[in-house]
């Protein structure tokens, strides 16, 4: 492996058009936050930019209808996004956004020096057009229907119900999303970065030169280039992004995926006067860290983009991750189904490395995985507090009853004892060599190996049997399980920040680097240590509970956002109206018709008499639940026979969202045989 003097670690840049969630995190940030924390902890020069991606069309979808600026969209949640990943201990170098100077003048300057070398070519295409509104249409501001599935909602640019890539002059009936006039096509002039020009250096750079990266990406970069690469549009039609800075381009825009990876290096900029030394020298590693989605921007079009250039280094590695489920369904920011950032922070308060545990355990870093609450709070209750707490509290709670807190002397080691420390080295080599090839599962499991591997030895050499008869024994036992504390401290630092704080406090030790990771005398006899405390603590099915029904409520919304509103009948004068009879009436008692599914039978106290209704509704409600209740009843509807009952009258009924039928009841009771009009 090249020995690189420095490392440049990029995450994508999130769009600030919502809060960030669990997939963002599992598959981009806390990932790239490991890696990092570990190469400072290793004393590496590195240097890790993020910032919120403030251009594009979904950003101008969300203002428009929210009836306020893109502007106050990003602000809104640029700052949202950067508070959350602060309070969770993303430790970025630098969170920055595209809407800043420094990046509008740096990704103008990369697009005119490639416009000056003649590194584009103008195109004038015909593109959809709203006469209405008076102008072009982004693909994602038109919607008709999917030639292929049918469905009426599909996008210029994709159809989200059957995943197909379209065109948006696929699409039958096109419509503009924004005013719902049928848009014209109409000519228009483009800059496009011919992309075909890079395929024979790409070929060489990735399929040849980087055959270690990920399956997935590696797969993804082959299937793009042996389909061909064609010239793609660097620019578009939109009052919103940074203006193409050449003559004759008014009204348009650098497109957002030009310039959000240039944000990369305007986030540098800022951070360092001393930023070329990190793009521009190839001592320089340079990883991005991105979801899977994002793989062709940042293995094809950027690097050709670099490449065009001709002063960037390429990265060296593209670690992309799949896709993170949430209970079994696809997160989704437009359907509220997923757990968001900010509310997580404010749920659990203080369990920030719970969920940097749990998304790293369940990383889909070769697939893509399910995000479950129960699996959350099985792994916190089953392996946070039940290994890495317990073995760390078992083991200053012994010292301080036996010790009085204070690191005991080991004057004789036996052979098993000094097995488990050296343990510790073995797993550090396992740990490194994970880390360094992206693979964070395994590395978490490596560290919290050290935690199972103190749990055995404290159940196997039971110091609080052998206290009485043998204390200098209990001793050398308690001081090499607190070697193994302060190693586990340093291993759990890159995964769980707020933890390996907590237990540097617990043993009163000052921060540890990585090169001590191994060292089986971290801890001087007779160091005093802190009060014990509990690292983490139980999380009871009551909280969950709380977030499922969360999830329950997103799932019922959108269900009823589907369901289709029948049109209008036909207009009926007043007197049609009123000739219907319908009174507010008791069931008093209720049964079921036997050999029946659906069939009730009622009997329905409606004011005027006491009759017997046969209702279609055994599905819904059980007899019981029914008897007492006040609902409408029809009552002049003509009488008719159901399974040989004489039923007099229909009681009102809705649908629910999922189909179920529920009673149309007055607001507060009234009296039976009062008319409804
Ligand atoms: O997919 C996304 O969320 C994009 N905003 C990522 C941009 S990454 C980079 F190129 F800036
Ligand atoms: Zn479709």
């Amino acid at each position: 492996m090249k020995k690189f003097k420095r490392y440049l670690v990029t995450s994508a840049l999130p769009y600030a058009n919502g809060p960030v969630h669990i997939g963002h995190l599992a598959g981009v940030y806390i990932p790239s936050d490991i890696y990092v924390r570990y190469l400072r902890l290793k004393g590496e020069d590195v240097l890790w930019v993020c910032g919120s991606d403030e251009h594009g069309v979904p950003i101008t979808i969300k203002a428009r209808q929210e009836g306020v600026t893109p502007q106050d969209i990003v602000d809104k949640y640029h700052n949202i996004i950067k508070n959350s990943f602060e309070e969770l201990g993303i430790s970025f170098d630098i969170y920055s956004r595209t809407s800043s100077e420094m990046h509008r003048k740096t990704a103008s300057d990369f697009f005119r020096k490639l416009y000056d070398d003649g590194k584009f070519i103008e195109q004038t295409t015909m593109q959809y057009y709203d006469p209405e509104a008076g102008q072009f249409l982004a693909d994602r501001y038109i919607t008709g229907t999917c030639p292929h599935c049918q469905n009426e909602k599909a996008y210029g640019d994709q159809c989200e119900k059957c995943g197909t890539t379209l065109n948006a002059t696929d699409l039958i009936n096109p419509r503009s999303a924004i005013t719902g006039a049928v848009p014209e096509l109409r000519e228009t002039k483009h800059w496009f970065l011919p992309l075909d020009r890079y395929e024979s250096f790409l070929r060489r750079w990735i399929l040849e030169e980087h055959k270690e990266w990920k399956p997935n990406v590696y797969g993804q970069c082959k299937s793009w280039l042996d389909l061909g690469l064609q010239p793609r549009a660097v620019s578009r039609d939109l009052d919103w992004g940074i203006p193409v800075p050449v003559e004759g381009a008014e009204g348009k825009v650098l497109y957002v995926w030009f310039d959000a990876p240039i944000g990369y290096i305007s986030a540098t900029k800022e951070l360092t006067p001393e930023w070329e030394k990190y793009w521009k020298d190839s001592e320089t590693k340079l990883v991005h860290f991105i979801g899977k989605d994002n793989i062709v921007f940042h293995c094809i079009v950027f690097p050709s983009m670099l490449q065009a250039h001709g002063e960037y280094i390429l990265p060296d590695n593209v670690p992309a991750n799949e896709f993170l489920n949430l209970e079994n369904d696809k997160i989704s920011t437009s359907r509220n189904w997923a757990v968001w950032l900010h509310e997580y922070l404010q749920d659990f308060p203080g369990k920030q490395d719970v969920l940097r545990y749990v998304l790293c355990a369940n990383a889909p870093e070769t697939k893509d995985n399910d995000f479950t609450w129960k699996d959350f709070q099985a792994r916190n209750n089953n392996e946070l507090v039940a290994i890495l707490g317990n073995f760390v509290n078992r083991t200053l709670v012994l010292t301080t009853k036996y010790f009085e807190g204070k690191v005991p002397v080991a004057e004789t080691l036996t052979d098993y004892d000094r097995d488990c420390l050296k343990e510790v080295s073995a797993i550090k080599i396992s740990l490194e060599n994970n880390i360094e090839h992206y693979r964070f599962r395994e590395a978490l499991k490596d560290a919290m190996n050290i935690a199972r591997m103190g749990n055995k030895y404290l159940a196997d050499t039971e110091p609080w049997k052998v206290f009485k008869e043998n204390p200098s024994r209990v001793a050398a036992i308690l001081n090499t399980a607190l070697q193994i504390t302060a190693n586990l401290a340093i291993a759990i630092e890159p995964f769980m920040p707020f933890t390996a704080d907590k237990l540097l406090n617990l043993l009163q030790c000052g921060s540890l680097g990585w090169n001590q990771l191994g060292n089986d005398s971290i801890l001087s006899v007779g160091h005093q240590l802190g009060k014990p405390e509990l690292l983490f603590e139980k999380i009871e099915d009551k909280a969950i509970e709380v977030q499922l029904a969360k999830l329950e409520a997103a799932r019922m919304a959108n269900l009823a956002k589907e369901v289709k509103v029948e049109p209008c009948k036909e207009s009926i004068s007043f007197d049609d109206f009123s000739r219907m009879d319908i009174r507010v009436s008791k069931i008093v008692a209720a049964e079921k018709v036997a050999k029946t599914k659906k069939l009730l039978k009622l009997t329905v106290d409606t004011g005027i008499d006491v009759r017997t209704i046969v209702s279609g509704i055994a599905e819904f409600f059980t007899p019981e639940e029914l008897i007492g209740k006040q609902v409408l009843v029809l009552v002049n509807l003509e009488p008719r026979e159901l399974k040989g009952i004489k039923s007099e009258g229909m009681i009102l009924m809705a649908e629910d969202a999922t189909g179920k039928l529920v009673a149309v009841v007055p607001e507060h009771e009234v009296k039976q045989g009062s008319c409804v009009r």
